[in-house]
């Protein structure tokens, strides 16, 4: 299972502690990661959109995929035609509420192409959502 983070998210840790908390993407992985010891989980950063685009598609071939695009979320059609085309369980993550911010981030383009979406929850989100990708994936 893959689990992606977009733009500026391997700055968490110092980035708005007080919207995003203290944990770095690493403390994340490990956090996720002991929640469920015997899953395999793939852990992907990228500051580049088109490295983006081919971890989606590399997906294509794993058990299910969740994602955090960070700000590509709100405008990012070229993520949202390459989510489209995998079909997989998907869960789109954002560790803050993103509804109750500014107004731009209530809206995400990728959200069509996916099957659930968390928001709020910090890292608890990926936790939940790597639940629902094995509760989606198995027979
Ligand atoms: C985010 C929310 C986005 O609006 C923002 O651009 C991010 C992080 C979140 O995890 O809360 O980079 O996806």
């Amino acid at each position: 299972m893959f689990v992606l983070n977009g733009v500026n998210l391997g700055t968490l840790g110092t980035r708005r502690p007080e919207v995003y908390g203290t944990m770095t993407l690493d403390d994340i992985e490990r956090f996720v990661s002991e929640a469920f010891p015997d899953v395999d989980l793939e852990f992907r950063q990228t500051d580049f959109e088109g490295e983006m685009v081919g971890y989606i598609r590399e997906a294509a071939d794993a058990d299910g995929l969740i994602i955090n695009a960070g700000a590509w979320t709100h405008y990012s059609y070229a993520l949202h035609d390459a989510l489209e085309a995998v079909d997989v369980p998907k869960v789109e993550v954002h560790i803050s509420n993103v509804h109750r911010r500014e107004g731009w981030r209530r809206e995400s383009v990728i959200s069509p192409a996916v099957h659930a979406v968390i928001a709020g929850m910090g890292a608890q989100g990926y936790v939940a959502a790597v639940g629902y990708v094995l509760e989606s994936s198995s027979p």
